[in-house]
């Protein structure tokens, strides 16, 4: 045999996985062999770096759980997660924007009554209403439609984060009326820094970033024959709108929340005092005609 030059090496793996059966992974493969032998090239890694960055990539998968997620939290702190957004939902025009999901979002969190809060701790911020429709690209009601939403607690935690908060606290979803209506009670959310006490904050710190999501309320739409919709409410006040730690702001997704006094409405699910509201409806898309 002769000796593999340089030169060759990255031919000579990729030759190896030329056998792949299934040509989309074949295809994931190669392009990532490639792209990763010219990064090595490019920054000329030597082994203590290689070694350092196994052992960055071996902690990011060591402090990961069923409840914290940090290989989520690096790609989306990599742009990765948006990236991956902003190519695989090309959708019509008219649909509203996703964005990412985050490593926050738990599945089979319970229905809640119409008006009902997320909020289930004593509270002393007003509520916050979020009326709306969920319709499809022509303006019709999707009437089989659910829709979920997660935040965090003032303290700027989520549940899964916090011993202080019940089981699915700021969670929940809703089924929307036969006119595709909705009416969601939840309090204001607040701006709160991503965890900074694994190896995601060691790249922040080493990198100098600030560690801000700005306020958002996190909504997930699903409806049978729909293309499910993952997105956010940003708050517009938020003074971290440009420079979000994740990247996933987009304009469209941009709302004011406006206080309100409590009228009629409010009163009905024993509000007195003022309250916010902001109305919102969302279009997503059929992937089967409505039947
Ligand atoms: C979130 O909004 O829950 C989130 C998204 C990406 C990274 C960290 C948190
Ligand atoms: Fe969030």
């Amino acid at each position: 045999m002769q000796n593999m030059t340089e030169a060759q090496l990255t031919d000579v793996v990729l030759q190896r996985y030329q056998d792949t059966p299934d040509p989309r992974l074949r295809e994931i493969l190669q392009s990532l062999i490639r792209h990763l032998h010219a990064f090595v090239r490019d920054v000329k890694l030597s082994e203590d770096e290689w070694l350092r960055g196994i052992l960055y990539l071996t902690s990011v998968g060591q402090i990961s759980d069923d409840k914290r997620q940090e290989m989520i939290l690096l790609s989306d702190n990599l742009g990765i997660s948006m990236l991956v957004n902003m190519i695989s939902a090309r959708v019509a025009h008219a649909a509203t924007e996703s964005t990412v999901v985050g490593p926050f979002y738990v599945p089979g969190t319970p229905e809640r009554r119409w008006g009902e809060s997320i909020q289930q701790m004593p509270c002393d911020d007003p509520p916050l209403f979020v009326t709306g429709r969920v319709l499809d690209l022509d303006g019709a009601p999707v009437t089989g439609a659910q829709i979920e939403l997660w935040q965090t607690n003032s303290n700027g935690m989520y549940d899964i984060q916090d011993a202080e908060q019940p089981e699915h606290n700021l969670r929940g979803w809703y089924r929307v009326n036969d006119a595709g209506e909705f009416l969601v009670q939840t309090v204001r959310p607040v701006r709160y820094p991503i965890p900074t006490d694994g190896p995601v904050g060691e790249l922040l710190q080493a990198t100098n970033r600030h560690p801000w999501r700005p306020a958002h309320l996190h909504v997930k739409i699903t409806a049978p024959g729909c293309k499910p919709l993952v997105t956010h409410i940003f708050d517009a006040e938020d003074p971290y709108l440009d420079s979000d730690v994740v990247f996933a702001v987009k304009q469209s997704l941009v709302r004011r929340f406006e206080p309100v006094a409590a009228g009629e409405r409010h009163r009905e699910y024993g509000i007195g005092g003022p309250c916010l509201e902001l109305r919102y409806d969302f279009a997503i898309e059929r992937v089967t005609p409505a039947g």
